[in-house]
């Protein structure tokens, strides 16, 4: 096993007296998918939003490449290259394709702009909305605009404005939702194959797709870890069978 590329070191999220995430201790690795799996409510989005640093825990920590992120502002978790896409669409409808992917691009860049010539920067900003467009696969709708986009094709966009802050860990809450069989399917290779060169956590409820395309599976139940291992491992899993997978597996 390669050294992770994101911890969490036993997270734990309290809302009032609601125990949202408890003790959950995870490790991403580079280039593999860790699907999070569990029923409404188990934790799974207030995870990603302390993975993210959209919310501090209140207790654990997170480290990224084994430095510790814990109270780092959102941006700078950010540019150390951990992007999220949002279970909430995050675009702006009447710009362009292209244009969403700049601004993500462009969002993540500014600090460092000075650093280049301007128009060094331009090109260097164009080039990764460029790329991400490629890699999500709606370059050929790079100068439609946003709201011509299918529901499907948005969360393509969504995966694109993420790749276009080139990221080197992905956490993406539920991007199959809504959607019918074949966009599911199309949306679900597209994941598989930024896994080969991204660390992704994804969370999904499409258990065909969680067990084709994750490496690893963690299962949470009401706040906490109920296993932890690969597909096999998570079918063959009594505790989970019971609590979770039952008649689905
Ligand atoms: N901002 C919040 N304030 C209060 N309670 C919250 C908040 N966010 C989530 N919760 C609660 O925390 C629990 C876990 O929610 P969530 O992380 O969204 O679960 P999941 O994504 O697995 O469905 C739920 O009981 C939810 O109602
Ligand atoms: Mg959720």
């Amino acid at each position: 096993m390669s050294e992770p590329i994101l911890r969490a070191e036993a997270l734990g999220k309290n809302f009032g007296g609601l125990a949202a995430v408890r003790d959950v201790s995870l490790d991403l690795s580079p280039k593999q998918i860790h699907a999070v799996i569990g029923p409404n409510g188990a934790g799974k989005t207030t995870l990603i939003n302390l993975l993210s640093g959209d919310l501090t825990p209140t207790t654990g920590r997170v480290f990224f490449r084994g430095i510790e992120i814990e109270g780092h502002a959102l941006d700078r978790i950010a540019r150390l290259g951990v992007a999220r896409a949002y279970q909430r669409t995050n675009i702006f409808a009447g710009f362009s394709v292209f244009e969403n992917c700049r601004l993500a691009a462009q969002a993540r860049r500014q600090p460092g702009i000075r650093l280049f010539r301007p128009a060094l920067a331009y090109r260097d900003i164009n080039d990764a909305a460029g790329r991400a467009m490629a890699l999500a696969g709606v370059e050929s709708r790079a100068t439609d605009r946003a709201s011509d986009l299918s529901h499907g094709e948005q969360r393509q966009l969504e995966l694109a404005m993420a790749l276009a802050t080139e990221p080197q860990v992905l956490l993406l809450d539920e991007p199959l939702a809504g959607m019918g069989p074949e966009e599911a399917s199309r949306i679900a290779a597209l994941i598989a194959r930024l896994g080969a060169d991204l660390a992704i956590l994804l969370v999904e409820h499409d258990m065909d797709a969680v067990f084709n395309i994750a490496a690893t599976i963690t299962v949470m139940v009401d706040g906490a870890v109920l296993a932890s291992g690969t597909p096999q491992a998570i079918r063959a899993d009594a505790a989970v069978q019971a609590a979770y997978l039952g008649e689905a597996a």
